[in-house]
């Protein structure tokens, strides 16, 4: 069944981005998508959503820059009005990211920098830019990780950014439910995408070694991912709200 709503899915060109954008069309939410560099696989996604029967866009967008953020509000509100026929959106995915691997002895200031401006302070001034586009009743989905629960050597900087947003959420949710927003915060555990070179995909070691300490045997894939997503999307789970939903298998339990 179709509905008017609107999903904005930040990263939804590739990996978990683009299996939450085709599980919330699936649910017939129209979706608007952002790539930042990869334009070709976003428009990929956008005629897959098409051809499925729902509206979809791609909007360019480098979530670690927050002087731009401004300039795509207005993008989007162009967008939303010409291709949409509304001025809001239902539901806001803060999805996009990258993985940088290094020990907490060896991160450099540049890649604590990178991770901080992409995982924690863009997407922090990019949801308090689209606030007035966000319509009341809406939802707020952010991307944490299993990292910020436990830690595997390698990810001090990066988990630190996700347990930030898993604070964050908390203080959204409280602050936006005035406005009958609900936020919550999405936490995948290894998942075989793109993400850190692919290594959790790509080196069989990796693969089979988070296979053996996750309860039900296996790394995740992106279709683990993108129906929790969705489902968060739905009428069915407005009573959820300021809670971290971890989705990784039973990963070190
Ligand atoms: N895969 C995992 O094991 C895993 C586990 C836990 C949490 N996560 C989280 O899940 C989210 C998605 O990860 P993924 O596995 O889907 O990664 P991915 O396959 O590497 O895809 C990353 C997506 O984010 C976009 N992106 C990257 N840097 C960006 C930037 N500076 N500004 C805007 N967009 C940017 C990419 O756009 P382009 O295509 O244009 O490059 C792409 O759409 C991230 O927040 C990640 O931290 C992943």
């Amino acid at each position: 069944m179709s509905t008017n709503k609107i999903a904005l899915i930040t990263g939804g060109s590739r990996g978990l981005g683009k299996n939450m954008a085709l599980h919330i069309a699936k649910k017939g939410i129209n979706v608007v998508i952002t790539y930042n560099s990869n334009k070709e696989e976003a428009d990929k996604v956008v005629a897959e959503i098409e051809q499925a029967g729902q509206k979809a866009a791609a909007l360019q967008l480098n979530t670690g820059d927050v002087k731009t953020f401004d300039a795509f509000i207005t993008s989007l509100t162009g967008l939303l009005q010409n291709t949409f026929g509304t001025d809001k959106i239902n539901f806001l995915v803060n999805n996009a990211g990258i993985g940088i691997h290094a020990s907490f002895a060896e991160t450099t200031e540049e890649q604590f920098d990178e991770l901080m401006n992409i995982h924690f302070k863009g997407t922090f001034f990019l949801t308090q830019k689209a606030l007035p586009v966000i319509a009341d009743g809406g939802r707020i989905i952010n991307i944490s990780s299993g990292l910020a629960r436990f830690s595997t050597p390698g990810y001090a900087a990066y988990a630190s950014m996700k347990g930030a947003m898993e604070t964050l959420t908390k203080y959204q949710a409280k602050e936006l439910g005035a406005r009958g927003i609900a936020v919550n915060i999405v936490a995948p555990g290894a998942i075989e995408t793109d993400f850190g070179g692919g290594m959790v995909r790509d080196n069989e070691q990796v693969n089979k070694g988070i296979a053996s300490q996750t309860a039900l045997g296996r790394v995740g894939l992106p279709d683990d991912i993108g129906g929790v997503v969705a489902f968060l999307c739905t009428e069915e789970a407005r009573w959820i709200n300021a809670q971290r939903i971890e989705a990784s298998g039973g990963m070190f339990v």
